[in-house]
């Protein structure tokens, strides 16, 4: 299969080519390169295989390049974004260019294309937005929901929330329509906190990576709100796997939209997390609390009984198991952090 990845050189990216590589599929990797991270991500997929390919784009303007690339391609993921809810408040513009302008691109590039490539568009749970129409109860250490026992389902209202949430939710109705109205295979996975090796997490995304990194490092963190915040939690093996799947029943899955995380068995609250990496790490870390950012859920947590019914995944790394991993990959490679961060 030749697989195209825009994004590619990003944390879910990589991980992405590096499962593709090793079944043998030829991978091409298109990123402009705009994150901190992704030149060692391209050198790590690099060192371990040296036949991946690399175009060096821009989804915003670079049409000729990215039509090229998706002549190639069998199936192409869409990665490529402004990840942050907080960039987009600041920059509005930005992200609007990136997120729904780019995806558009992709779209276009794919409907104009000779072979209709299979299109995988990770979209997210902020498509929901603060979800106020759902009750939460506050315990101890975490929230919960009071009536949603397998969390929350693609039948919740759309909710677009904060201009990054305007943005990606633009892109996950074009990418459904495209599969509607010009019967592209299309899939949307929204996505709700994913983490894994090579996620190098900033306090503006990826908070998992954020506090476990920071932990080892001893930085600073701050809290945003009272740390009871829940999410669920998705390795990224398991995520891949999911992709797999879902490509594989690409006749059930086409013009779908698919959340897609840990479910209710596998979360955590940042509080947990951070008791947890205390202990992993045998020191305190340093924290202190701030106010509830913009479109900020108690609670998030995906149902994920469609996609176990339509193409049998489930997701298998424990939230413990995961974060363990996740430390020992932090521990052996601080160089590589000083690298980025400092
Ligand atoms: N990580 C998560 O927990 C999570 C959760 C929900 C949804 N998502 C979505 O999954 C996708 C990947 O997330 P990630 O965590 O790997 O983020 P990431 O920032 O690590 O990867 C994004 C990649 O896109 C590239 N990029 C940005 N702007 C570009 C542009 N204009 N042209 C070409 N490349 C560009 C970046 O350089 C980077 O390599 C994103 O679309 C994100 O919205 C991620």
């Amino acid at each position: 299969m030749n697989i195209l990845i825009i994004g590619g050189a990003g944390f879910i990216g990589c991980n992405t080519a590096d499962h593709y590589l090793k079944k043998g599929s030829s991978v091409t990797v298109f990123d402009n390169f705009s994150r901190k991270g992704t030149e060692q991500n391209l050198r790590w997929l690099q060192s371990n295989h040296p036949n991946v390919q690399v175009v060096r784009g821009d989804i915003r303007r670079d049409n000729t390049l990215l039509q090229q690339s998706v002549e190639r391609a069998d199936v192409v993921f869409h990665f490529a974004a402004q990840v942050a809810v907080t960039t987009s408040v600041i920059n509005p513009r930005e992200d609007f260019e990136i997120n729904a302008l780019g995806a558009f691109n992709v779209l276009e590039s794919i409907r104009l294309s000779a072979g209709k490539p299979i299109l995988v568009f990770a979209s997210t749970n902020k498509v929901y937005g603060g979800m106020e129409n759902v009750q939460t109860q506050e315990g101890d250490r975490r929230f919960s929901y009071v009536n949603l026992p397998y969390g929350c389902s693609e039948e919740q209202p759309l909710d677009f929330h904060s201009p990054y949430g305007c943005s990606k939710g633009a892109a996950d109705q074009y990418v459904r329509d495209y599969a509607r109205i010009y019967g592209l295979k299309t899939i949307v996975f929204r996505q709700s906190c994913i983490y894994g090796y090579r996620q190098f997490g900033v306090e503006d995304q990826g908070w998992v990576a954020h506090f476990t990194i920071s932990a080892a490092l001893g930085r600073p963190v701050t809290v945003y709100g009272n740390g009871k915040q829940v999410r669920d939690l998705l390795f990224t093996t398991d995520l891949v796997h999911a992709y797999d799947l879902a490509i594989q029943k690409i006749d059930v899955t086409a013009g779908q939209v698919y959340n897609i995380g840990g479910g209710p068995d596998k979360t955590l609250s940042l509080l947990e997390l951070m008791e947890f990496l205390e202990t992993s790490f045998g020191k305190k870390m340093n924290s202190s609390f701030s106010t509830w950012r913009p479109g900020d859920q108690p609670v998030f947590i995906c149902d994920i009984r469609k996609a176990k019914a339509e193409f049998g995944w489930e997701p298998n790394v424990g939230v413990k198991e995961g974060i363990a991993l996740l430390a020992d990959w932090v521990k052996g490679n601080t160089k590589e952090f000083e690298a980025i961060y400092f």
